[in-house]
């Protein structure tokens, strides 16, 4: 019975990422591309009903301050850092998916947000 149901959450570990000194990731310089390029096709407020391929209705990136409420979620799905890499979205390897790097950049971005 361990099995997944399609649709249950699988939860990924906090990458323990910090915000570079210099040069740190912004919305505006990375968080924003990044959501639209990666997760918007899924987990956006314009997505409806079939549209959002099954992406609980809670959890939309389109603006900055919801990506700063799921700014944790975020880390643990998609990010890699010094104590995961997280590769769990895009969901099922849904094209485009995001480089290595980029995964690095996401886990920077998520820890200034933060603060961290
Ligand atoms: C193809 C559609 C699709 C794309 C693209 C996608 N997701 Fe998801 N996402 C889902 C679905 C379906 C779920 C719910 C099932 C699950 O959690 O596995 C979900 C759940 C989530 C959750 C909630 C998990 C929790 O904590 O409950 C987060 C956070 C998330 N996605 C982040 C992202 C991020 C970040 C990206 C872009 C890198 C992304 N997703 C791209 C479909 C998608």
């Amino acid at each position: 019975m361990l099995a997944a149901c399609g649709g249950d959450p699988v939860f990924g570990e906090d990458t323990g990422s910090t915000c570079p000194p210099t040069d740190p990731p912004t919305y505006a310089s990375f968080g924003q591309g990044f959501m639209q390029t990666y997760c918007l096709d899924c987990h956006s407020q314009l997505q409806t009903g079939d549209a959002r391929q099954g992406a609980p209705v809670t959890i939309d990136f389109d603006t900055r301050s919801l990506v700063r409420e799921n700014t944790s979620r975020i880390d643990q799905q998609a990010a890699f850092g010094p104590t995961a890499r997280n590769r769990l979205m895009p969901l099922d390897g849904h094209l485009p998916v995001p480089s290595d790097d980029e995964r690095v950049r996401l886990g920077e971005y998520i820890a200034c947000e933060i603060g961290r």
